[in-house]
C-alpha cells in the first residue's frame, strides 16, 4: 500500500490529523490496534477549548458539538464552605464547550467514514522503518497478513503505549515526568449534574471535581491513594466521601445514583523531546501527558495537530518545508506552557502525602491570592479556555 501520510492510532489525535488532511486533499491512512467500539468505549474528560472546536469546525465535524455541547462561562473553586468563580467570559471573553470526548471522536469516525477514509483496525505488530531517511515506510500485521505502507511521513498518534516514540532513538530522545502521589477515583452516573459548572474542590479530605456529560449524566471525581482499587469503594461511600469534600449547599443538593463506571487514574506529567526525528512526527499522548486537572489532555494533542496539519498542508500545496521543520519547537513551546498549568492547578487543589504546614500555608494562600486577585484570575482563565496557538 501507498499513501501521503502514514498515521499511527486511531484516537482523537490520528483522526483529527486524517480529517483535516483529507479537506486539503491529502491522503493518509489511519492504523489503529483495536477495534472502533473500544476506541469509542473510552471514558474521558470532555472540556473543549475554542481552539479545538474552531478545529473540529474546520473539519466538518462540529454539528452534534454545537448542537449538544454546553457552553460554560466559568468554573466554581471551592475550598470546604467557601467557593468563588473565575469568570471566563467577564475575564477574557472566552468559554469551553462541556462534550464528551467520546462524542468528539465519535464525530471524527463518523466523518472518516463519510469522507471514505481508510482506517484499519486491529492491526498488530506496527513498525517504523527508514523514519530518518526520504523513503519510510510501516509495516504491520493484521489478520496475520504482512503488511507494509510506503509513504512520505508518519504521524506518530499512537497514545503513551504506542510504538511510535520508541522509534526515536534513545541518542536523540529526552524525556521528562513527574509522577503524582495519588490518583483520581472517577464515577459516571445516570444523574443530573450538582452544579450548572464545574466544581473543582480543595478539601481537608483531598481533591475533589464535579464535571458533567450533558444534563443526565454527571462525572464525579475524588482524590484516592495509589494503593487503592474501584472495588474497595461501594457507589454510598464514594457519595459520603464527594458529598465531605464539596461545599455544604452543594452537598445538600447532590443527586446520587448507581455508577455505570468506576475507574482510577494515575496522575502523570510527561514530555518527551524533540517530537520530529526525520519524517515521523509525534502529535498527542504519544509525545506528552497532563494530569487531567486542567483537562488539558485532549486539547493539547489538538494543537499539536493544528501545528502539524498547517505544515502538512503548506507542503504538499506549496513545496514549503517551513512548517515541518519548526514543527517540533512550535509544538513543544505550548507544550510545555500547559505542563505548567496541569502541574500548577494540579498542585493548588490536591493534599501531597508529604505536603508540611508551611506548604499547606502556601498552597492555602496561592488559593485566596486566586480568590481576591484580577490579574491571577485572569491568568488562570487565559490558560483554561486555552493559549493561543
Ligand atoms: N498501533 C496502532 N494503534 C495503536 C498502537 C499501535 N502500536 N498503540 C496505541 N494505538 C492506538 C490506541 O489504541 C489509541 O486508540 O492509538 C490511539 C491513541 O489514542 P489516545 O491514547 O486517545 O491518544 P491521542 O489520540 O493522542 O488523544 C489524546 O485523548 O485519549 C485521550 O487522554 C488522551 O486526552 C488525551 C487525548
Ligand atoms: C471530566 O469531565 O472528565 C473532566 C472535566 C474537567 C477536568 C477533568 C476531567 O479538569
Amino acid at each position: 500500500m501507498k499513501t501521503q501520510v502514514a498515521i499511527i492510532g486511531g484516537g482523537p489525535s490520528g483522526l483529527l490529523l486524517a480529517q483535516l488532511l483529507s479537506t486539503v486533499g491529502v491522503e493518509s491512512i489511519v492504523l489503529e490496534r483495536q477495534t472502533k467500539d473500544y476506541v469509542l468505549g473510552r471514558i474521558r474528560a470532555g472540556v473543549l477549548e475554542q481552539g479545538l472546536v474552531r478545529m473540529l469546525e474546520e473539519a466538518g465535524c462540529a454539528d452534534r458539538l454545537h448542537a449538544e455541547g454546553h457552553v460554560h462561562d466559568g468554573a466554581l473553586i471551592s475550598y470546604g464552605d467557601e467557593d468563588f468563580r473565575i469568570d471566563f467570559k467577564g475575564l477574557v471573553d472566552a468559554s469551553v464547550v462541556v462534550y464528551g470526548q467520546t462524542e468528539v471522536t465519535r464525530d471524527l469516525y463518523d466523518a472518516r467514514e463519510k469522507a471514505g477514509g481508510q482506517i484499519l483496525f486491529n492491526v498488530e505488530h506496527v513498525q517504523i522503518h527508514g523514519a530518518d531517511g526520504d523513503s519510510p515506510y510501516v509495516t504491520f500485521d493484521i489478520d496475520g497478513q504482512a503488511q507494509r505502507i510506503d509513504c512520505n511521513f508518519i504521524a506518530g498518534c499512537d497514545g503513551f503505549h504506542g510504538v511510535s516514540r520508541q522509534a526515536i532513538p534513545l541518542s536523540v530522545r529526552r524525556e521528562y515526568e513527574k509522577i503524582y502521589p495519588f490518583g483520581w477515583l472517577g464515577v459516571l452516573s445516570e444523574t443530573p449534574p450538582v452544579h450548572d459548572e464545574l466544581i473543582y474542590a480543595n478539601s481537608k479530605r483531598g481533591f475533589a471535581l464535579c464535571s458533567m456529560r450533558s444534563d443526565h449524566l454527571s462525572r464525579y471525581y475524588i482524590q484516592c491513594s495509589l494503593s487503592e482499587s474501584p472495588s474497595d469503594w461501594t457507589d454510598a461511600a464514594f457519595w459520603e466521601e464527594l458529598k465531605r469534600r464539596i461545599p455544604t449547599d452543594m452537598a445538600e443538593k447532590l443527586v446520587t445514583g448507581p455508577s455505570i463506571e468506576k475507574s482510577i487514574a494515575p496522575l502523570r506529567s510527561f514530555v518527551t523531546e524533540p517530537m520530529r526525528w526525520g519524517r515521523l512526527f509525534l502529535c498527542g499522548d504519544a509525545a506528552h501527558i497532563v494530569p487531567p486537572t486542567g483537562a488539558k489532555g485532549l486539547n493539547t494533542a489538538a494543537s499539536d495537530v493544528h501545528y502539524l496539519f498547517q505544515g502538512l498542508k503548506a507542503f504538499y500545496l506549496k513545496g514549503s518545508t517551513a512548517g515541518i521543520d519548526s514543527y517540533s519547537a512550535k509544538a513543544l513551546r505550548r507544550v510545555w506552557k500547559v505542563e505548567r498549568f496541569s502541574w500548577w492547578f494540579s498542585s493548588l487543589l490536591h493534599r501531597y502525602p508529604d505536603q508540611s504546614e508551611f506548604d499547606l500555608k502556601m498552597q492555602l494562600a496561592e488559593l485566596d491570592f486566586l480568590r481576591s486577585n484580577h490579574a491571577a484570575q485572569l491568568a488562570m482563565a487565559e490558560n483554561y479556555v486555552g493559549l493561543p496557538y
